[in-house]
């Protein structure tokens, strides 16, 4: 049996995990990491990783099924898990960000009226506009969120900006940022004392691997 289950983003962060982990001496198998398996193990049977929802990363490390996971910091502001981060992976990194049809968008809010906002990222987009004390409604999608405005659901929407072309080629703009995100390496808090030496061995090597390569931090995640 492996000493720790690390639980992965599947989609985006999953080539650039998955390369960091080798460079940091962990060995999956090529075919492994491409194939449509979703428990794999690496090469010394150290590890088990597991392929999962972004948004499910932090329940599976929060309950204890997974010891670790990597998943976007955006992943982490939604679930507000009570987990341990100890390591910024440096790669995936992308905006957090509050858009709208470009022209109408930079008329600001009207504080009279409630905002329409559509999201896949409904804690979030509640914090933000709360924090500003302008009224919300929001309308939670789960992917291509920035049809939203153009169908007239909403009049804004807070997304993930990665080059900019998704928001570019449906006529919207940046109107603030919200935050930034990078992947993140998080860990149960109980195997983090649990497993006290496999966990300070593994953020030890991933450390250094993220230290030496820092045009990973350009990668697209
Ligand atoms: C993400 C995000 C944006 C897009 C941004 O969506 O929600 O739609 O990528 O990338 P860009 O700035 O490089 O264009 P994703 O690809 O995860 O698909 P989704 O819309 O189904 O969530």
């Amino acid at each position: 049996m492996s000493i720790l289950t690390i639980a992965i983003a599947k989609g985006r962060l999953q080539d650039g995990a998955f390369e960091l982990f080798r460079r940091a001496g962990v060995v999956v198998p090529e075919a492994a990491a491409s194939s449509r398996r979703l428990m794999i193990e690496d090469e010394s049977r150290r590890y088990s990783f597991i392929l999962v929802k972004p948004g499910d990363v932090p329940v599976y490390v929060e309950y204890g099924v997974a010891d670790a996971g990597v998943c976007g910091r955006d992943v982490l502001i939604e679930s507000a898990a009570d987990v341990h981060e100890p390591l910024d992976l440096g790669f995936g990194r992308c905006t957090l960000v509050v858009a709208g049809k470009a022209g109408s968008a930079e008329r600001g809010y009207n504080p009279l009226a409630t905002a329409r906002v559509a999201t896949k990222y409904p804690r979030a987009t509640a914090d933000y506009f709360q924090r500003r004390g302008v009224p919300v409604e929001l309308i939670e999608l789960s992917g291509s969120v920035e049809l939203a405005p153009a169908l007239g659901l909403s009049e804004h929407i807070v997304d993930l900006v990665e080059t900019g072309r998704t928001l570019r080629e449906n006529g919207l703009v940046v109107l603030d940022t919200i935050a930034e995100s990078t992947a993140r390496l998080i860990v149960n808090r109980a195997s983090y004392h649990l497993k006290r030496a496999a966990v300070a061995g593994l953020v030890d090597a991933l450390k250094e691997a993220v230290f030496n390569q820092p045009q990973m931090n350009t990668d697209k995640h």
